[in-house]
């Protein structure tokens, strides 16, 4: 059933699903991409054949539109996106959506449901959803020949607790190879998060943090976001890792960061350093910018800066990129594309 936009109760959407009035829609057949358009059916119809149902060619993407103050609305960094949508099509051997297309279609995405783009200060966003599946039927493990390319929008809220320190707990199970597939992001990944997740979540944990999968030494990230931490020093550390998704708001706090003088640095992480940080954050479009108010492994509980108060960096650091994002003050060239 179509959600209504008079039903929504903006400063309590979760993050959930909800069916909007439009999503766009592009099919690949004979070798190129078809050309899209918004349709209203929010329903897929898949042959039992289908690629996706048996071997997981999955791919997609999530960012946010932003209702400014003067009532316009924001897109933060969409070509990012757009770039490493076709990046992730290239790891999951996928014809690659046109990136141009791509930020095009979002925003006709976001403009057929404009009235969905909750309001500036409710603290909620419009979320975006592109994804690409294969559709043609397959028997051998082989691509498919045929993908739909589908945005959706959903009005959404807080994806882990927003500013407030959240509870992880360190997995045992690995979501991604060493060279697997962590740098796409593809359904597998997710997949394989599902019951450490559900375990976690049981515990009280708002979500596990992964380590690298060839030792299990190092910091990876979270289910559904990257890690950083601040060191004793002061400064912003984050992991380099072939096995995690790079983060488009983890590539834009480096250079936030680096402006507010805290001399980050991508490299490996032990877990023993993150139980040392001064403060640490999960980062990603859902997340935000979120604080870890604690890391359990082996049953013994580590607490970095407070279970119950946000450190002045991650409020810093959270404030700068939040207002570039709303439009309340000026990032750095391209970041945000301004749509009426
Ligand atoms: N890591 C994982 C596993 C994610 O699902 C996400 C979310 O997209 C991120 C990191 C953060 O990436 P981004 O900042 O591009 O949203
Ligand atoms: C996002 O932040 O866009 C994601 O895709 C994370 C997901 C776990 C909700």
């Amino acid at each position: 059933m179509k959600q209504k936009v008079e039903d929504l109760d903006w400063k309590n959407l979760g993050f959930v699903y909800r069916d909007l009035p439009y999503r766009y829609e592009a099919k690949y057949k004979d070798g190129e991409w078809q050309e899209g358009k918004l349709i209203e059916d929010s329903t897929l119809v898949l042959s039992e054949g289908a690629e996706i149902l048996h071997y997981g060619q999955e791919i997609f993407e999530g960012l946010k539109a932003y209702r400014r103050e003067d009532g316009k609305i924001n897109l933060f960094r969409p070509d990012e996106n757009a770039h490493r949508f076709a990046l992730s099509a290239e790891r999951l051997a996928m014809p690659p959506f046109p990136e141009d297309r791509f930020v095009e279609a979002v925003k006709q995405v976001v403009l057929a449901n404009k009235e969905y783009v909750p309001p500036y200060d409710s603290g909620a966003t419009l979320y975006l959803r592109p994804f690409m599946i294969g559709t043609s039927n397959v028997l051998g493990v082989q691509a498919a020949n045929e993908y739909t390319f589908r945005i959706f929008a959903v009005p959404v809220g807080a994806y882990i607790k927003g500013l407030n320190p959240a509870d992880y707990i360190v997995s045992e199970y690995d979501r991604a190879a060493y060279a697997g597939t962590g740098q796409a992001k593809t359904s597998g990944n997710y997949a394989s998060s599902l019951l450490p997740s559900v375990e976690a979540h049981k515990n009280g944990f708002a979500d596990c943090l992964y380590l690298d999968p060839r030792e299990h030494k190092y910091v990876d990230e979270f289910g559904g976001a990257n890690f950083y931490g601040i060191t004793q020093e002061g400064q912003f550390v984050t992991p380099k890792s072939k096995s995690i998704l790079i983060s488009i708001t983890k590539r834009s706090l480096l250079e936030l960061a680096k402006k507010q003088g805290l001399n980050p640095v991508e490299r490996q992480i032990t877990l023993e350093e993150a139980f040392n940080m001064k403060e640490a954050g999960a980062m990603g479009t859902a997340a935000v910018i979120s604080p870890v108010g604690s890391i359990t492994y082996e049953g013994k509980k580590h607490v970095i800066y407070s279970e119950t108060e946000t450190g002045p960096v991650t409020t810093k650091l959270y404030n700068e990129l939040v207002d570039i994002q709303y439009g309340k003050q000026e990032g750095p060239e391209g970041w945000v594309q301004t749509i009426d």
